[in-house]
């Protein structure tokens, strides 16, 4: 955590604060290392960085609303591949009822995210209610099922031969966002041990389990989760949005890394939830330009409105990859040192990959097109 003092350089006219204190009528470029973590440049420029007339070739941001990914699913394996590298893989679940096998991913860690309804889970470890906001970790291995209340739509984020973990809380300590007695765990009770009674469908229970991302199945003339016990460190986990307490500064606006929440061998995932807006007059109200030099950068929206983004709800998910400057919207951008409201309503989940994603077909059949444009108006 010791740093050497050091002398960074400032040339022109320029501000000696980053995100702060900006030389009048200019917009903040952030150009850096390691997320935001190395060294870095902060540009003061006379235009938005993101106020281009055309944009041409490969490198595109895209945006996908995946509210409109319909089709039967009955299985966390039907579920559509939304983005994937060899590190991540997002996909999209909506379920509309019980599953009636269980599932098992030998390839990872999953990371459930619950968009939409409630259920219970059933698992190795026991019983637990899950809810919309809820992440919901499952360790490699875990046999699961869902057993629905209420049709149900989640991101699943699987950590490709990797383990989720806690991030590094620094300076703030480890109790702070959420304190890790606030994660809850399955319970051994009376539902659990009578669903181990229940028979399978046609007298069998089959275990569907994804390796290398083909799936084979165990047959069981018995209810595998029939587990009346157990102990150890090791389990499924679930936090839920709203008992994040996030971190703010009344004078300078943090950067995404700030609300991280879990982190994976290649990629991180935050989480943005309500939280006052700056008061301090020279501190941007507005996420500032940057180009994720070493991060592609994802973001779901689960609730709320979200601040910097014009034309954005509920279940889309943006994906700008690394190099593609990008900031506020220029209805968010006018408000970018002077709020309206006094804080952020939004919920919204990041996944920040250090490699590449590739988008997969359930995304690109719900892209929107002409999200590259919707910065125009930026000048
Ligand atoms: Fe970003």
């Amino acid at each position: 955590m010791k740093r050497y003092i050091g002398y960074p350089r400032v040339a022109g006219t320029a501000s000696r604060q980053a995100h702060a204190d900006l030389p009048p009528g200019t917009y903040e470029r952030e150009m850096g290392k390691e997320g935001f973590f190395g060294p870095a440049a902060f540009f003061h420029h006379r235009h938005p960085p993101t106020g281009w007339s055309r944009f041409e070739g490969p490198l595109r941001p895209h945006a996908f609303d995946l509210n409109r990914i319909t089709g039967a699913m009955h299985s966390p394996w039907d579920a559509a591949p939304v983005l994937e590298n060899a590190h991540c893989r997002v996909r999209w679940l909506r379920l509309l009822a019980s599953m009636d096998h269980l599932a098992r991913n030998a390839d990872g860690d999953e990371l459930l995210f619950i968009h939409q309804g409630h259920a219970e889970l059933y698992s190795d470890f026991g019983r637990l209610a899950v809810e919309a906001g809820d992440y919901v970790v499952l360790p490699r291995g875990t046999m699961w099922r869902l057993e629905l209340d209420a049709p149900l739509a989640a991101l699943l984020i699987e950590a490709t031969n990797a383990s989720y973990q806690l991030p590094e809380k620094g300076l703030v300590g480890p109790h702070a966002i959420f304190d890790p007695a606030m994660l809850d765990v399955p319970v051994i009770d009376a539902a659990f041990l009578a669903q181990a009674e229940l028979p399978g469908p046609g007298g069998e229970w089959a275990v569907r389990i994804k390796r290398q991302n083909a799936i084979s199945t165990a047959h069981f003339a018995f209810n595998p989760l029939d587990a009346i016990g157990w102990h150890g460190d090791l389990a499924v986990c679930r936090i839920n949005v709203r008992d994040l307490r996030p971190l703010m500064s009344h004078r300078y606006h943090l950067p995404p890394s700030a609300h991280t929440t879990f982190v994976a061998g290649r990629f991180v995932v935050c989480t943005f939830a309500p939280r006052p807006f700056e008061s301090d007059p020279g501190a941007l109200k507005v996420p500032f330009f940057h180009n994720n030099d070493d991060y592609d950068e994802v973001i779901f929206y689960h609730a709320g409105d979200f601040f910097s983004r014009d034309n954005i709800h509920p279940g889309m998910m943006t994906f700008h990859p690394a190099g593609f400057t990008h900031g506020p919207h220029p209805k968010a951008l006018s408000r970018m040192l002077v709020q309206t409201k006094p804080a952020t309503d939004e919920y919204a989940v990041m996944i920040d990959a250090r490699d590449p994603l590739e988008v997969a077909s359930g995304a690109r059949a719900v892209e929107w097109a002409g999200y590259v444009d919707s910065w125009k108006g930026a000048k």
